[in-house]
């Protein structure tokens, strides 16, 4: 059968990314991790002080400094997970910092920001065989992909979930009413913004996996999959 686009949307820490990882393992398809990508370019706007102490943001200084930015997926070992690279420095950790999760969704409203990255995203899917997650990927990135899916779960769940990982990772110290505001925050922006916004594509199907094992989540796409073909 003919390699298809599968597109993975929803709100901020639903557990997309290992669910689309895992299903791209499953069928052999190349996986992208597009958050990862507006979190790279928020990092690098972190680094270069194009972001204020008071969070404004330099756009034109931004905007001038985007071309010499080269963002990319590497293995960084035989038998590893391909994870992001900042101008061929591995960035895999801390794109994952609450400094970047603060700053990222008004990084990503940015209307150039994203023509950059969906340009690269089309790019990384033209040959089809790939499983992209994001907010606007069934919307605006790839709006004919064969399959699309809305995933969703109660913010409360979502947040102790995250909070699960910050402390597994050493982070003692954020707690769960400061992750909750931060999804919050983040989901907002990101259905709220003019270009691209967080929604539904209408031919979408919806997961709610608030009360689903990583298990029958991945069961519930691999048969959503299958039925595509
Ligand atoms: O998926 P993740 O939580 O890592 O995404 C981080 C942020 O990047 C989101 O909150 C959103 O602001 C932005 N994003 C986006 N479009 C995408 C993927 C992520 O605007 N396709």
């Amino acid at each position: 059968t003919d390699k298809i686009v599968v597109a993975i949307d929803g709100y901020s820490s639903c557990g997309k990314s290992s669910m689309a990882r895992t299903l791209a393992r499953n069928i052999g398809y190349i996986y992208v991790d597009t958050g990862a990508m507006y979190r790279g370019v928020t990092l690098f706007a972190l680094r270069e002080g194009l972001i204020h102490g008071d969070g404004t943001i330099d756009e034109a200084g931004l905007r001038a400094r985007l071309s010499g930015l080269s963002l990319t997926f590497q293995r960084s070992g035989e038998g590893e997970e391909p994870v992001l690279y900042l101008n061929g420095a591995c960035v895999a950790e801390e794109i994952r910092s609450m400094a970047v999760a603060s700053q990222v969704s008004p990084i990503a409203a940015l209307p150039f920001v994203r023509d950059f990255l969906t340009k690269e995203q089309q790019a990384m899917g033209q040959e089809k065989g790939i499983v992209m997650d994001g907010r606007d990927i069934g919307t605006a990135v790839f709006p004919k992909a064969e399959m699309k899916v809305f995933l969703t779960a109660d913010p409360k769940i979502r947040a102790e979930r995250r909070l699960k990982e910050l402390r597994a990772k050493g982070d003692e110290v954020t707690t769960l009413e400061e992750v909750l505001t931060n999804l919050e925050e983040r989901d907002y922006i990101d259905t709220h913004r003019a270009v691209a916004p967080l929604k539904q594509a209408p031919d979408a199907v919806v997961l709610d996996n608030s009360f689903l094992s990583i298990r029958e989540q991945d069961l519930m796409l691999r048969f959503a999959f299958e039925a595509v073909l």
